[in-house]
């Protein structure tokens, strides 16, 4: 019956064209949960090349729209990694979701979407099963994407992700009290506004821009190609005092994460993981949309965060290093 309730809700919200599901209502979050529905309509971040474009470096050349294809995304740098294996290359084999596409083939991936460098094989197959199961729920893509991949992709793509390499400066951490204002773009991307120059105050809130639009709409796996967080000013210190347990305010992060939060056994790394990844995770864990066995150890953790010690946590462990 819970279920079944659950369902209808998010049926009911997808049929509003709204598909805020995945945020806490009454709360505006689109800063950290970008939905479909937010994207401005025709509106680019920057010229778009017509025909074949390459990277300096790469043999292989792609047209946008062979860029922006989620099932089979360029590979810019095949050299530079171990052979991939097919899911993460090519969607044919689960309507047309390869991993490589919104993860990137550095496995840094884009802010909007996650992080899969770094993780165990293991949390990495069972997180798998929790969204596949619906106990860990992401209503925009990853419950749908787990659906439809077998068991034997995800082994392999888990397994493959595992081997790669962390690339430097790939999400940089900056506090700022004035934020370009921004859109959401295609692929629910935010880029900062050439229509609407200047700044904005950022209040309780963490803007991810490209460090370099072109590069991030080309998907350049490289240094360079990354993404800059601008957070409030005084979160890095908050955060820091917060997840060394904030005087009981919660736990101290380390105990389960690990030392400089760089993941410890099978609990996940958050050291340089894109801050609104972060932001989302946390929330998720205190409504709920996160339920699996692994998110009851976090319910404490998250009890009594306000979205500012969100905010701050998010800032603080985005920006170390990994
Ligand atoms: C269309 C974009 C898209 C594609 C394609 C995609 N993902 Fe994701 N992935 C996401 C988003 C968005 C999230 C974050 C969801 C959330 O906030 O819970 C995510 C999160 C994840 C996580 C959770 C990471 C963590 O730290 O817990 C894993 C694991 C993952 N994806 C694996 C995969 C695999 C395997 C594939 C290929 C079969 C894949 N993804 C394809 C968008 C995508
Ligand atoms: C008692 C152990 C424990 C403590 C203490 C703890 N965590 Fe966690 N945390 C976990 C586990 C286990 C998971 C994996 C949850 C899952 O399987 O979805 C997790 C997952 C997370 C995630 C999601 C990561 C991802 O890749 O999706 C975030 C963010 C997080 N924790 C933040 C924190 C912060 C911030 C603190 C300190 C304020 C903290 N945690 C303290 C056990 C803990």
């Amino acid at each position: 019956m819970k279920n079944f309730v659950h369902v209808a809700v998010v049926l009911m919200v997808v049929g509003t064209g709204v598909l805020l599901a995945q945020a806490p209502a009454g709360k505006d979050l689109l800063w950290a949960f970008p939905v479909g529905s937010a994207i401005v309509q025709g509106k680019h971040p920057i010229a778009e090349i017509e025909g074949p474009q390459t990277l300096p470096g790469s043999t292989l050349k792609y047209a946008q729209k062979e860029i922006e294809n989620l099932s089979a995304p360029p590979d810019w740098f095949p050299g530079s990694h171990a052979p991939a294996p097919r899911i993460v290359r090519d969607g044919s084999g689960n309507g047309g979701f390869a991993c490589g596409s919104c993860h990137l083939m550095n496995g840094m991936g884009h802010p909007e979407s996650g992080d899969v460098q770094g993780l165990t094989v293991d949390y990495f197959v069972q997180t798998m099963r929790d969204y596949r199961s619906g106990i860990r729920k992401d209503p925009i893509r990853m419950t749908a994407i787990a659906q439809a991949t077998s068991e034997a992709d995800v082994r392999e793509a888990a397994a493959w992700f595992a081997t790669l390499k962390p690339v430097p400066r790939w999400s940089i951490v900056e506090e700022r009290a004035m934020v370009p204002k921004t859109f959401l773009g295609p692929g629910r991307m935010r880029f900062a506004d050439i229509d609407m120059p200047g700044t904005e105050p950022i209040g309780t809130r963490i803007i991810t821009v490209p460090e370099d639009v072109r590069k991030a709409i080309q998907r350049d796996p490289r240094t360079g190609a990354g993404f800059v967080s601008y957070v409030p000013p005084g979160s890095l210190a908050r955060g820091k005092a917060l997840a060394a347990g904030g005087n009981g305010k919660t736990i101290d992060c380390t105990i389960c994460h690990g030392e400089g939060l760089r993941g410890l056994g099978d609990v996940p790394r958050l050291a340089n993981v894109h801050p609104i990844y972060l932001v989302r995770q946390l929330y998720n864990f205190q409504t709920g949309a996160n339920n699996s066995a692994g998110a009851q150890l976090m319910k404490r953790v998250v009890a009594k965060l306000t979205d500012a010690d969100i905010v701050d946590l998010a800032a603080y462990a985005g920006a170390l290093p990994r």
